[in-house]
């Protein structure tokens, strides 16, 4: 698959105004990487980072968070909210260190059998960390592609979701795929935002067409009530 225009402006946009200097972006090793996609699951970059701090100084590595007691792991998470997210978390941590000997896997469908990393957590912490070309398709990257294709129907539609995949998977370059990977998630984060999306800001502009359309707000269609 050749680069498409798409990855070219983000990567370019990214390199300009993407954050590149979060805590789990120095280092990504998969362990640090992981924990912070978890958190950021359903919780924004500004909460989690006083949290990724204390979490990572109390369990700097799986084999630390592994050995606690779960208790003190979710007395770490108090106030981050979810709580399914730190027992899930804890369960990894002794899956990868019983399992895998402490190794993160390397496979998408090894990582995705792991407690609370669905497919596109699975994608985007390989991507992050080890630099594989996956696919992610989060909340924030469905929402920027519904718009950029002006997709007639939502998301949960079984086909609709579908299409997003393959036109994910068509927007992934075969380089730089951390950078791709934070550059998307960041610009459906800061820019394509779900209400009233900063256009005149966003790299895609040129070629997306609900922007051609005048009607962002259309998109993403809602689902049926
Ligand atoms: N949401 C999920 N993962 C994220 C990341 N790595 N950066 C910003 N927002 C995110
Ligand atoms: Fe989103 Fe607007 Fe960019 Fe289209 S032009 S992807 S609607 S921010």
């Amino acid at each position: 698959m050749s680069t498409d225009s798409f990855s070219v402006r983000l990567l370019a946009w990214f390199e300009k105004h993407g954050r590149k200097e979060l805590a789990w972006q120095i280092n990504p090793t998969p362990y640090r990487v992981w924990v912070s996609e978890i958190m950021l699951q359903q919780t924004q970059v500004a909460t989690v980072i006083p949290y990724y701090e204390r979490f990572m100084q109390r369990f700097p590595t799986v084999q630390e968070l592994a050995i606690t007691p779960l208790d003190e792991v979710l007395h770490y998470w108090t106030g981050l909210g979810y709580y399914a997210r730190a027992r899930h978390l804890h369960k990894t941590a002794q899956t990868v260190c019983n399992q895998y000997n402490g190794v993160f896997p390397t496979t998408l469908l090894e990582m995705e059998a792991l407690a609370g990393i669905g497919r596109s957590t699975a994608a985007a912490i390989l991507a992050l960390s080890q630099g594989q070309r996956q696919t992610i398709l989060d909340g924030n990257v469905k929402r920027v592609l519904c718009r950029y294709h002006a997709l007639t129907k939502p998301p949960t539609d079984p086909q609709t979701l579908a299409q997003l995949w393959l036109f994910a998977e068509q927007h992934t370059p075969d380089t730089q795929l951390a950078a791709y990977t934070q550059a998307i998630m960041d610009l459906g984060a800061t820019v394509c935002t779900r209400s009233k999306p900063q256009c005149t800001l966003c790299p895609l502009q040129a070629d997306c067409l609900a922007y051609q359309q005048g009607n962002t707000a259309a998109y993403p269609v809602p689902k049926p009530s």
